[in-house]
């Protein structure tokens, strides 16, 4: 009884195997839910006037992309340290508001690594093996501003990017000043600090 078992099992099992591949190669495979293998064939660009289906299209010239931010910077050190801090130009109460970003959200992203007062010694900085460095260093001193906003925005070396880690759900236009303004504190975080 037990080896009868044993037949059927395989029996069914190569049956099934066989049945998946068609002997007329010129043929088509069975179709078991319809429209999956003969659906209207279109190609990019094409409208079927019938049906009504369309394929991929380009979207219209001069279409704007919501949500999304275009890195202009990217790796380009020249321009990250030409490029200057957009919180610079705001008006007094709005900079204090982003201050206090600034501090909330490098506590959020950067503490657990960098530590509270940047000197390289957060929670996770002992388990890790290239530990975090001291944002209080020499080295670290001489990055310009745009320099720091490079480095949260596309990362360096072994640190990721914190591009969409620093954002504001409800209000995506405001991200990139975000960013400015952990740069911001970092900044102040560094001058706090005696060397
Ligand atoms: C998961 C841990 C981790 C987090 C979180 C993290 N970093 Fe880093 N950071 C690193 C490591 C590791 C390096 C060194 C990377 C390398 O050189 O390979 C680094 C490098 C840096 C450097 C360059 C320092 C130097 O001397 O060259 C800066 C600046 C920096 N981080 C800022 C930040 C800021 C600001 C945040 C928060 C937005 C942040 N980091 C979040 C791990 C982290």
């Amino acid at each position: 009884m037990k080896f009868y078992k044993h037949y059927l099992l395989t029996f069914s099992c190569l049956f099934f195997l066989v049945s998946c591949g068609s002997k007329f190669k010129s043929q088509p495979n069975k179709e078991i839910t319809h429209d999956m293998l003969s659906g209207p064939q279109l190609n990019a660009q094409e409208y079927d006037d019938e049906t009504g289906a369309a394929s991929v299209r380009l979207p219209p010239k001069g279409t704007l992309p919501q949500g999304f931010e275009k890195n202009m910077m990217g790796m380009d050190l020249a321009l990250a340290d030409r490029t200057q801090s957009p919180l610079k130009n705001l008006p007094s109460e709005e900079h204090i508001q982003y201050a206090e970003l600034g501090e909330e959200y490098y506590n959020i992203s950067c503490k657990i690594c960098h530590g509270e007062t940047g000197a390289g010694d957060g929670k996770v900085a002992s388990f890790m093996v290239r530990k975090p460095p001291s944002l209080l260093s020499l080295q670290a001193r001489t990055y310009s501003p745009g320099r720091l906003y490079q480095i949260i925005s596309v990362g360096k070396g072994l640190m990721g990017n914190y591009h969409g880690v620093i954002v504001n759900k409800q209000n995506p236009k405001q991200n990139q000043k975000l960013r400015w303004a952990v740069v911001e504190y970092v900044r102040q975080l560094q001058q706090n600090s005696q060397r």
